[in-house]
Parts: structure tokens; C-alpha cells; sequence
């Protein structure tokens, strides 16, 4: 199966604290949400990963995955897919090496073609909105049939269906479920409703 065929709203995390993965995870499965992705911008990123794998019906990723060596800390701490803002072919290639499916950033055609040579069929269109959103995509993907888009920078409950609507994006993905002052102030019901509310729509 597909990663971006999992689940249609892929909620970023930037965790202040490891305490936070686990009632953050709970939060997620509660509202329906069984992705997410975990940013390695925190020290509290590759920690957060580890716990998170207690919830094995939560498939849990890294985001920000800039080097191999990246690959290497998220995979061990048990990330199940990663993903990059941009096209690394060395961070695909190590990826593939542990077979855990890489997602790397595209902005433009140059991009698509750098990623589509080195066989991935899934990437990430970062940042989505200062690209011309749904537009943008809809351009961009005319040369790269069978190419699938998850949109993200920018992306909100408002404007989430208008991305969804295109055939070539299966999935979108953005901070707004999971925003830091909501994990902060523990606010893991507001999480919930926010997970809850983007499935249903
Ligand atoms: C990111 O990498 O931070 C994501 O693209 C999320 O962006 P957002 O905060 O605009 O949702």
C-alpha cells in the first residue's frame, strides 16, 4: 500500500518535549488520525519517535530528514517513513537501504525530475501555498503521470479540499491539528477535534 493512500491528513509535529509523543499520539487515534509525521527540528523530535512506537496502530514518521545520518537516528529510533523538503539522493539512497519509503520535497519541475529519476513515485510539494496551491500542482504534475503529491506549508482545514480535489493528491499534510501551544498547554482534546474535524471534512 501506498504511504500517501493511509490516510488523507498527515498532521506535522514540532515537539518541544518527548513527554509530548504519547499523549499526542493518543490524541491522534482518538480523532481517527493514524499518520504522523515528527519533525526532527527539536532535540525532542528522535525521542519523540521512540515513544511513539509504543503505538503501533499510529504509523509514525520524521520529517525534516536533511542527511543520511538523519536516516540512520530516525529509522533507529523507529520511524516508518521519512520525509525531506527537498531532493536528496543521498538521503533517498540510504532510506531505500533500510526499505523504509522516503518522501522527499519538491517545488519544481527540476525537482520532480531529480526525484522521479531516483524512482520515487510519492514526494511532498513544500512550501504548497507560496507555490500557487492547487494550481501549482495541477501544472506541475501534467509531464509526471503516476507521480502522487502531498501538499504542505500552508495547508489548513479552509483550504485543505480545494488540494484534495486533484486527482494526483491523495493526501495533504500541515501543522494545524497539532500546533505547538496546543501541546504545550496540553490541550489533547482541542488536538483530538482538530484530527476529528479534517477526517470528517
Ligand atoms: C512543515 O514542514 O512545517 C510543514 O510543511 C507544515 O507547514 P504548516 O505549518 O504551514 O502547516
Amino acid at each position: 500500500m501506498s504511504l500517501l493512500s493511509r490516510c488523507p491528513v498527515v498532521p506535522v509535529v514540532v515537539l518541544d518535549e518527548p513527554a509530548q509523543a504519547l499523549p499526542l499520539g493518543e490524541a491522534l487515534l482518538a480523532g481517527g488520525i493514524g499518520v504522523v509525521e515528527i519533525t526532527l527540528r527539536t532535540p525532542a523530535g528522535l525521542e519523540g519517535i521512540r515513544r511513539l512506537s509504543a503505538l503501533p496502530e499510529l504509523l509514525t514518521g520524521a520529517g525534516s530528514v536533511l542527511l543520511p545520518s538523519h536516516v540512520d537516528a530516525a529509522v533507529e529510533a523507529g520511524a516508518r517513513f521519512l520525509v525531506s523538503p527537498g531532493v536528496s539522493a543521498d538521503v533517498v539512497a540510504r532510506a531505500a537501504a533500510h526499505g523504509v519509503p522516503a518522501l522527499p520535497g519538491v517545488a519544481t519541475a527540476t525537482d520532480l525530475m531529480a526525484a522521479t529519476a531516483l524512482g520515487v513515485g510519492e514526494v511532498k510539494f513544500f512550501p504548497a501555498g507560496l507555490l500557487g496551491g492547487p494550481a501549482a500542482i495541477r501544472a506541475l504534475a501534467a509531464p509526471f503521470r503516476g507521480v502522487s503529491f502531498m501538499p504542505s506549508g500552508g495547508v489548513t482545514a479552509g483550504n485543505m479540499h480545494d488540494y484534495l480535489a486533484l486527482p494526483m493528491v491523495p493526501a495533504v499534510s500541515g501543522s494545524w491539528m497539532a500546533e505547538p501551544a496546543l501541546l504545550r498547554e496540553g490541550r489533547w482534546d482541542e488536538v483530538t477535534a482538530r484530527a476529528a474535524a479534517a477526517l470528517r471534512a
